[in-house]
């Protein structure tokens, strides 16, 4: 056995080394791609991530309940900064995450009839609205705060259906995945919350046969069914979405969130699936990249299998835990 091998089976055995190992690998990735200050090469990422980032204190803020007062100039002024450089880079004004930074501005504008902004700061608020407002059209489908529109009980009966009958299917059907289907469910999915509305998840598709089988060789869960996969997603957040190091945990936690509403937006349209952990070296986790030619600044969060169910099948029932045992009121 080479040196190498030997560092690697000795890594493989001690939980601390491999702890080193992993949180190393962690570690670079988050230092390399987590950081707002450093301008990755496709700015379009990073730059829509900041917009929603500080647009989204000016959103939110207008919903806030108790007696209105003005807030957000810091928001603002950095909103605006934005702008002008989303502008100056050439990115498209037509863009949704663009378009909503002018529509929180109107809306915004329309707060100050309600709460005038104090003298002292009345004259820069009103450059810096006239300025980004100026030869824009208002897009009613896209204007905020919006009215809070509660869900009826039919829906509470829709969603505790759709969650009693998703299971994990082991054992695909040889039938094509319609890509009009996963794209709807993608749609659904992209409604999940995540922080600041970043929405930093990506979702890659493989419906290659060949590569399905190149990827799912370097994932350790899908032995005796893998063969059966007509379509293979891998999910992963986009480092660059996140301002620095404090972040580190957020997109696995959006990622998990979308991946929930993706799976039930599947399962509401009759395709199954089954989650495909990503528990991996650093090593698998490379190669899983550089197969799946996904870039470096994306972290891989997990593998989603994806097909009909084939007919007659069974799952296991998975039991759970006994109900309300993990809750602790205090
Ligand atoms: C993050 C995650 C990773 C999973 N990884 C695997 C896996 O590698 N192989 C597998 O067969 N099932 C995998 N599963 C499926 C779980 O075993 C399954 O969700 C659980 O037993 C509950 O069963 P149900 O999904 O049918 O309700 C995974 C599920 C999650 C959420």
């Amino acid at each position: 056995m080479g040196v190498l091998s030997r560092a690697k089976s000795y890594l493989r055995s001690s939980n601390l080394a491999l702890a080193v190992w992993l949180h190393g690998y962690d570690f670079m990735r988050t230092l390399k791609y987590m950081d707002w200050r450093r301008q990755p090469a496709d700015i379009y990422w990073q730059k829509s991530s900041e917009l929603l980032f500080q647009y989204h204190k000016l959103e939110k803020g207008m919903c806030i309940g108790g007696k209105p007062r003005f807030f957000g100039i810091d928001a603002l002024r950095a909103t605006c900064v934005l702008m002008r450089e989303w502008q100056a880079l050439g990115l498209s004004m037509d863009d949704p995450i663009y378009v909503g930074a002018v529509e929180t501005l109107r809306g915004y504008k329309a707060r100050l009839a309600v709460t005038p902004a104090p003298d002292n700061l009345k004259a820069e608020v009103d450059a810096l609205l006239e300025e980004r407002l100026a030869q824009t059209q208002p897009v009613p489908s896209l204007s905020t705060p919006i009215p809070f529109d509660p869900v009826s009980e039919a829906t509470a009966e829709a969603l505790s259906s759709l969650l009693l009958h998703r299971r994990s299917v082991r054992d695909f059907a040889d039938r094509l995945v319609e890509r009009e289907r996963v794209e709807r469910a993608f749609q659904m999915a992209q409604l999940s919350p995540s922080a600041c509305n970043r929405q930093p998840w990506r979702v890659h598709l493989y419906s290659d046969r060949a590569k399905i089988a190149e990827l799912l060789r370097l994932q350790n869960g899908n032995g005796g069914f893998g063969h059966t996969v007509p379509l293979l997603a891998v999910i992963s957040t986009d480092s660059r979405s996140f301002f620095n190091a404090t972040e580190r945990a957020q997109g696995n936690l959006d990622a998990g969130l979308f991946l929930m509403s993706f799976l039930l937006a599947l399962q509401a349209q009759s395709i199954a699936s089954c989650c495909l952990n990503w528990c991996v070296t650093p090593t698998m986790d490379r190669r899983a990249h550089a197969a799946g030619n996904i870039p470096d600044h994306e972290s891989i969060v997990t593998y989603l299998a994806i097909g009909y169910a084939k007919d007659d099948i069974y799952v296991p029932r998975s039991p759970r835990r006994a109900a309300l045992s993990a809750l602790v009121y205090h």
